[in-house]
């Protein structure tokens, strides 16, 4: 079983009511809600060519920079990647850096909306140099395909230590 955390920022609680020409009309429990499905099949089918693996999200959303750290710090205890959306911290916020430095897990930085395509502030990510990588502009689908590539990775890396052990068990 591998565990993600799908890590919401400030102001994401109001998806949906929330500049839906910007964001969309998607709350964020039916993001949540979609993800915790699309988590549940690719348990059932696995990355291609490969075995199942169990994977499973649990989401968190939080208006303060205290509350994500809070949260990013104790997904060393459960998790094994992080999907996370900073919200406008992104852009603004060292001590959130500092603890996606800090966990040593892949976290993954997402965005709704394309903040390229925005104004010039949003352009840039304190954030995304200390991530794995990073995807935006896609709406809900940015969480979605986040998590696609972390089951990917996780898929792979649970085939390559199965490769490894001497009996092939
Ligand atoms: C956002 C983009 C940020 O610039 C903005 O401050 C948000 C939402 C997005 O998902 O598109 O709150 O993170």
């Amino acid at each position: 079983m591998k565990s993600i955390l799908v890590l919401h920022g400030p102001n994401l609680a109001l998806l949906g009511q929330r500049e839906p020409e910007v964001y969309g009309r998607m709350t964020l429990t039916e993001i949540d809600d979609r993800l915790t499905k699309a988590a549940a099949e690719y348990s059932q089918v696995g990355a291609q060519g490969l075995r199942p693996l169990q994977l499973e999200i649990r989401s968190y959303q939080s208006n303060s920079e205290g509350g994500l750290i809070d949260a990013l710090q104790a997904a060393r205890g459960w998790a094994s990647g992080v999907i996370f959306n900073p919200g406008g911290y992104a852009h603004t916020s060292v001590a959130l850096r500092d603890a996606v430095a800090a966990i040593g897990m892949p976290v993954i930085e997402v965005h709704l909306s394309n903040v390229y395509a925005r104004e010039e502030f949003r352009h840039t990510s304190l954030i995304a140099p200390v991530c794995l990588g990073k995807i935006v502009g896609f709406g809900w689908r940015s969480y979605l395909l986040a998590l696609v590539a972390l089951a990917e990775i996780f898929n792979e890396e649970a085939e390559d230590l199965n490769a490894a052990r001497p009996d092939g068990s």
